[in-house]
This record gives structure tokens, sequence and C-alpha cells, in this order.
């Protein structure tokens, strides 16, 4: 039977008891980790989100409380009173094996039944198990780490932010459709049948109304939406610490951001970053790395090994280059040996599911070369390929031929595989990177059409406006992305400010006049009463969590995560909604049984 609290008012966490606590009378309350019977003496390991305390409960000291404490078993939520003190056997892995409590009073507060998963860390369900029963899994002293920890981090740029004078101003989460590339996620309304707003992929469109409402410096840490395939760094929710100042150019917004990741990670891990980050521009980042968001924690760049691949007699190579493709390698400097011929048909295997047709490779040991495509190469060639890879003994040299992007893809995937493969990443890094310069506009090859790379209130660089209606492929952009150790932790741009600009850049991606009118008029009518030169940026706050706590997924460090399928496993969302619901909304289903 659950006994109430009456008179007990807690007097300490569990955990924070030391050895300066010892003789004085404690009330403490938590669940039962653990308990064992020796006889005449009960142990139990009390838990709270600050630790473990071992109680004992002692005949000699209190046969009521004893007797009491016979009764209680695991993740039981009890209360105690007692007194403190040293501990017989010092327990050097616990911060608070220096002392003990021996109870006097008991309260069992609330029964348990034998919990599902065990509130260990060590604990091995499997993860659609431990969602189910997150709030049990919640229990456990690392996820309760990663929760304070999150706090921690969203509280440091909070007060950052706040002491440089941004104010925290909500935005509203039903909207009319924003424009950010993922698919919203609509919710009908009631009043207006037939009509539905969208929850916000971000803020974007509102904060920058706040700037030509002159708020001058705004942030929001705030919830986004998007609906689209999830991965371990992407949720259907998940939270931006939203960021957006008026009468500033890129400079200026890299600078302070960056001031902020450097308080940040003082305040939270106690490491001090250098700034400023390195910086790289998309083009740059593409060519050496394949990627965006390249990981510098470790080499093996890409190279063009064009004019080789034309003139040998490898037909994959030389016919690629004829239609125009492109041959691309890495070098995996040293690590000949890590890999067999089984390995290398592994790693193939990996390239054909990041879009390559095939994987070339060719060994370097012994001063031999040793490889399929070897015989295809005459001496000269083999040279010139030593020389663009600087190859040495002990190198593998593996080849992606194909249309430039499928190469750029492939090589960029098959770089970070293979680092992770051979463990030369060193955990303990913190590689930051803004990549610069992006292209304005993306080729979609589905929609056959051009679409916005960040999003269309992005600015173009001021040199290349002429080429926006003849060549927008050539269109770079005022963006910048922050990359931590190969994770785009952030993004953003300086935005167009000028109604007649904004107008050319809607056309610029087919959008149509009245299309335009109708999702933006609001927008580019408010830039025609005054706006201010402005920029921003979003960080994804999980990714940075997630990071920052070395974890595998956004899912750990996200209270209440959905899986990759977008469902809650504990309370089965998305449900069925009930007829009325429906009536009520106006909305037929049309759902195939
Ligand atoms: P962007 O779309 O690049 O920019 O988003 C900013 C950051 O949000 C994080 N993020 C995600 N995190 C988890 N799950 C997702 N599904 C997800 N999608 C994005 C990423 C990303 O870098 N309005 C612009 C910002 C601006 O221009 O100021 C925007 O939203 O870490
Ligand atoms: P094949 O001539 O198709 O038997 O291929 C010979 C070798 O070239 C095999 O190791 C293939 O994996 C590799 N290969 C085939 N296509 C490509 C490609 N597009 N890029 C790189 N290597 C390839």
């Amino acid at each position: 039977m659950a006994e109430m609290l009456e008179n007990f008012k807690r007097s300490h966490y569990c955990g924070v008891l030391r050895e300066s606590d010892i003789d004085q009378r404690v009330t403490l309350m938590g669940w039962v980790q653990k308990k064992r019977n020796l006889g005449g003496l009960i142990f139990v390991d009390l838990r709270d989100r600050e630790g473990l305390v071992q109680i004992i409960f002692d005949t000699e000291v209190s046969k009521e409380a004893f007797d009491k404490a016979n009764g209680i078993r695991g993740e039981f939520v009890i209360a105690i009173q007692g007194i403190v003190k040293m501990r017989q056997s010092i327990n050097d892995r616990m911060p608070t094996g220096k002392i003990e409590v021996f109870a006097d009073e008991l309260k069992i507060l609330s029964e348990a039944e034998i919990p599902p998963i065990h509130i260990n860390d060590d604990d091995n369900a499997g993860e659609n198990l431990r969602l189910k029963y997150r709030y049990l899994d919640l229990r456990k002293p690392k996820m309760q780490k990663k929760m304070i920890f999150r706090n921690k981090v969203a509280k440091a740029a909070r007060d950052f932010f706040d002491e440089e004078g941004f104010i925290d101003i909500e935005t509203p989460f039903l909207n009319k459709p924003t424009p950010e590339g993922a698919r919203d996620y609509l919710v009908p309304s009631r009043v207006n049948p037939g009509h539905f707003y969208s929850l916000p992929q971000s803020p974007q469109i509102f904060k920058q109304l706040l700037m030509v409402s002159g708020f001058d410096r705004y942030y929001q840490i705030t919830k986004c939406f998007r609906d689209e395939d999830l991965r371990a760094d992407r949720q259907p929710e998940f939270t931006q610490i939203d960021v957006e100042m008026s009468f500033v150019n890129m400079e200026d917004v890299i600078s302070i951001n960056e001031k902020m990741l450097k308080e940040v990670f003082k305040k939270t891990l106690n490491v001090d970053l250098e700034i400023p980050f390195r910086r790289m521009t998309y083009d740059v980042a593409m060519e050496n790395y394949g990627s965006d968001k390249p990981d510098l924690r470790f080499g093996f760049e890409l190279k063009s090994i064009d004019d080789i691949a034309e003139k040998s007699s490898f037909k994959v190579f030389s016919s690629t280059i004829e239609n125009g493709g492109t041959v691309r390698g890495i070098n995996i400097k040293g690590f000949e040996s890590s890999f067999t011929r089984k390995d290398i048909s592994k790693l193939e295997e990996y390239a054909k599911i990041v879009g390559a047709k095939g994987l070339a490779w060719m060994k370097f040991k012994d001063g031999e070369v040793s490889s399929p495509i070897a015989k295809f190469f005459n001496e000269e060639e083999i040279n010139e390929l030593k020389d663009v890879f600087n190859v040495e003994n002990g190198d593998l040299l593996l080849f992606v031929a194909d249309k430039k992007n499928v190469v750029l893809t492939a090589l960029g995937a098959l770089r970070v595989e293979i680092a992770k493969k051979v463990n030369i990443i060193d955990e303990d890094e913190l590689n930051f990177l803004w990549v610069t310069e992006f292209p304005v506009f993306e080729y979609d090859e589905e929609e056959d059409r051009y679409v916005a790379k960040h999003h269309p209130f992005t600015s173009p660089i001021d040199e290349d406006l002429h080429l926006l209606e003849t060549e927008p492929h050539l269109v770079k952009a005022k963006a910048y992305d922050i990359v931590l150790n190969g994770v785009e932790i952030g993004g953003g741009s300086i935005r167009i400010h000028d109604s007649k600009l904004q107008n050319r850049m809607f056309k610029a991606l087919g959008l149509g006049e009245e299309e335009v009118q109708e999702k933006f008029g609001f927008l580019i009518e408010a830039f025609r009463y005054g706006t201010p030169p402005h920029g921003g940026i979003a960080y994804g706050l999980d990714r940075m969590v997630m990071l920052m706590t070395k974890s595998e997924s956004i899912r750990e460090v996200i209270a209440f995560p959905k899986t990759q399928n977008a469902t809650c496993m504990m309370s089965s969302a998305p449900g069925l909604a009930e007829q009325k619901q429906l009536d009520e909304l106006s909305i037929k289903l049309n759902v195939g049984e």
C-alpha cells in the first residue's frame, strides 16, 4: 500500500552525500536499485537523479523499519530517515562510497512490479523495448546525465544570446506551408473546413518578419517539424536554436556564432575551442571530400585521375571519360594489409549501395602493384598514379568511374566508412568547419527544375546576381553551414531583403506569379515597407548534443523520440481519429484496407 509523505521533507539528494555529512540526520527519497538481506542487516542502494547511496536497516537501530524493509523490492519508491555514518567497507567506485545511512524510519511510497527492462547502464535491451518503456529507460543514470547535459547546453546558449541582446520571441506552430524543402505535417482546421495549417519546418519566415519589425536580434529554442525519411541524425520533430540578426553581413553572423559555440562548449564540456574555425568553400569540400559536410579528422582526400584514365586501356575508365564522366580515387594510406580481397568485395558492395557501379582497386606492396586492373596500365601510367596519390608501400587505392556527382557521393561515403573501419578517427577531437559559397540552386531531376539549395530567401552573392536568369547553376549563395566531425549541426545565410530581388528569385525557382502571391505574398509585401539587411542561422540542438555526448543517434538525447517509422513505441502515435473528430474536421478518409 502506498504511504503518504506526511511530515517527511527531503533533506538531500541521495547522490550528493559525502564524508562532510557524517553524523547528520537526513531524509532521502528515491528508487530502490538493489536490496541485499544479510541476516540482521538489510542493505539497500537508493537511487535518485544525482546518484546512489547505501542505506542500512539494522534490527538494532529500528526493528520496525527493518521489518518493513524486508518487503521492499527493486524500483519501489521509498523515503527514509536516518544518520549518515562512515562506511565500513569503502567503495571507491561510488561518489558516495565513503558513507552509508543507518535508517530508523522507512515509508514505502510506491510499490513496483518487476520492470521489463533493467534500470542499469549496461542493460542491453533492444531499442524498441527501451522506447516502449522510455520512462523506465530514462531512469538509467546515463540517460539522466544526457537529459541534464542537454538542458545545460540549451541554457548556456540561452544565456549567451540573452547577454548579447538577443530577444527570445515565440513564433506560431500553426502556419501556412514553409518552403524548407522537406514535406510538411498538416493540421486540419475545424473552423475552416477543407483548410489546413502546416507545422513549421523552421521559424524562417517569422524570424525574417521580426527583423522587418525592428527587433534586430532574435533567438528562439523551438521545435521544428519535417515529414522526411528518418535516419540516425533526423527526427520528424526536432529542436532548433534559431537566430536572426539585422544590419549584418556573413562575417558578423559567423563571428558571433563562433563566440557562442566557444562559450557553450566551455561551460558544458569544459573544452577550449580555438576560434575562428576553419573554412572551406562548398566546391572544395565536394572536390576533395565528396561531401558538403566533410569530416576533417582524417585524410583520404579524393583525387582526379581523368588524364590517366583517358589514355589507359581499361575500358571502364576510358569510356567513362569519353562519355563526359570522371574517374577519381582515394588512397587508404598504410592500410593495404587491413583489406583482404573479401574485405574489398564488401567495400564494393557498400560502394554500390551509395550509387557506384563498381569499385576498382590497387594495392602497393613490396614495390609491386597488385590489382585486377593493373594489366590495363603501363609502367608510366602506374607511376603517374603513384604521383597523384603520393603512393608508398602499404597503400591501397580505390577508384570509382561515373558521372561526377555519383563519383563524389560514392567516394565521399566510402572514405567515412573506411575511416570508421580502420579506426583512425580520434573520438575526442572536435573538428569544426564552416562550409561557405554554396550554390543557390540545385537541380531536382525528379521535378526537372531548379530548387533552392538552402531556402528561397537566401541571398546570392553580389557578383553573381546577373547570372540569376541566364546561368542559375553558377550562382553562389551567401550561405554557410557549420559542420562538426562530419555532421551538419547548423546552417544559415544572409537573406534577400529586397522585394524585387525576392521576386526574381521565386521566378528563377519556377514559381508562377500566382503561386508566389498565394504562398509568400505577405512576405514580399512586408519587404516593401522598410527592411533591414539581415541574416541568421539555425542549429540542430539534438545533433549538437548527440555529438557532445558521443551518442550513436539523436534518439539517445531526445526524451521521447520517434522510431525510424515516425511512430512512438510508447503511446503508439500516430493513431486513428474517431469518426466524430473526422466529421468535425470535414475529413473523409481514403485509406486502402
Ligand atoms: P536547416 O534546414 O539547415 O536550416 O536546419 C538547421 C539545422 O537543423 C538541423 N536539422 C535537423 N535535426 C534533426 N532532425 C531533422 N529532421 C533536422 N533537419 C534539420 C540540422 C540543420 O543544420 N531556417 C533555416 C536556418 C536559417 O537559414 O537560418 C533552416 O532551418 O542540424
Ligand atoms: P568489369 O570489367 O566490369 O569486370 O570490372 C572490372 C573491375 O572494375 C571490377 O573490380 C569492378 O568492380 C570495377 N568497376 C566496374 N565498374 C566500375 C566503375 N564504374 N568504377 C570503378 N570501378 C568499376
